[in-house]
């Protein structure tokens, strides 16, 4: 039997060489999500764009499977990456503007993995994209801001156009607050998708959750 499907070596490179924070378990157990719910012909969607690391692994299994790769982000940073906090890179600031704006850095690190023709990046904020958004999708991928606010807005704006028996994938699960260092939101919004009894865990990688749609709901 073949084992999950993996990204070519040039893909793999592009994505570990790329400005962001996905390890390279996490980063392949989504792409082998996203190559298997690509499967059912249905646009993909992430939720934290950043500076596009796990934008590649994405693209490149939305290339497998002949569907497009959705990426969003409002590109100012969570709170956590701005300055003064541990996640701050400071290339990441518009020094016409002060602000940070991760969109350039994103685009060039697409074009260099030969991936832009796979992606349509959606440049906002996610919870006013899902208000206005209405079709199914393949998967769901959350990793935008890690704030109760933020990753419950998340889950109940884009979780409803999972189509059953596509896939919710969480990132940054820490159930051990020892082990947080964003916060345990996404810990609780992953509890309630479990609760819901729309979603059911088929596979947990570091701070990964993949989940499929098996029942109506969120
Ligand atoms: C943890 S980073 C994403 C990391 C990325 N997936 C990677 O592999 O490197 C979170 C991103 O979510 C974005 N973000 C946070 N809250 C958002 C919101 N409400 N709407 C859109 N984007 C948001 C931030 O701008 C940031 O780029």
């Amino acid at each position: 039997m073949p084992g999950p499907a993996a990204p070519k070596p040039e893909i793999l490179a592009a994505f570990e060489a790329a400005k962001g924070f996905m390890p390279v378990d996490e980063g392949l157990a989504l792409y082998a999500a996203a190559v298997e719910a690509g499967r059912l012909g249905l646009p993909l969607l992430e939720v934290g764009t950043y500076c596009g690391r796990s934008t590649i692994l994405f693209a490149d299994a939305a290339r497998q499977s002949g569907v497009t790769a959705l990426t969003v982000d409002h590109h100012r940073g969570s709170e956590e990456q701005q300055p003064g906090w541990d996640y701050h890179d400071p290339e990441t600031v518009d020094p016409e503007i002060g602000l940070m704006d991760t969109l350039p850095t994103f685009r060039r690190t697409l074009h260099q993995a030969g991936l832009e023709e796979h992606v349509v990046a959606l440049v906002g904020r996610s919870p006013q994209i899902a208000a206005i958004w209405n079709s199914p999708l393949g998967l769901v991928f959350v990793d935008g801001g890690h704030t109760d606010e933020h990753a419950t807005a998340d889950y109940e704006g884009w979780a409803p156009h999972v189509a059953e028996g596509g896939l919710l994938v969480i990132h940054d699960v820490f159930p051990d607050p020892e082990d947080e260092f964003t916060g345990q939101a996404p810990y609780r919004v992953y509890l309630r998708a479990l609760e819901s009894g729309a979603f059911t865990e088929i596979s947990v990688t570091g701070s990964l959750r993949v989940l499929r749609r098996t029942g109506a709901g969120i």
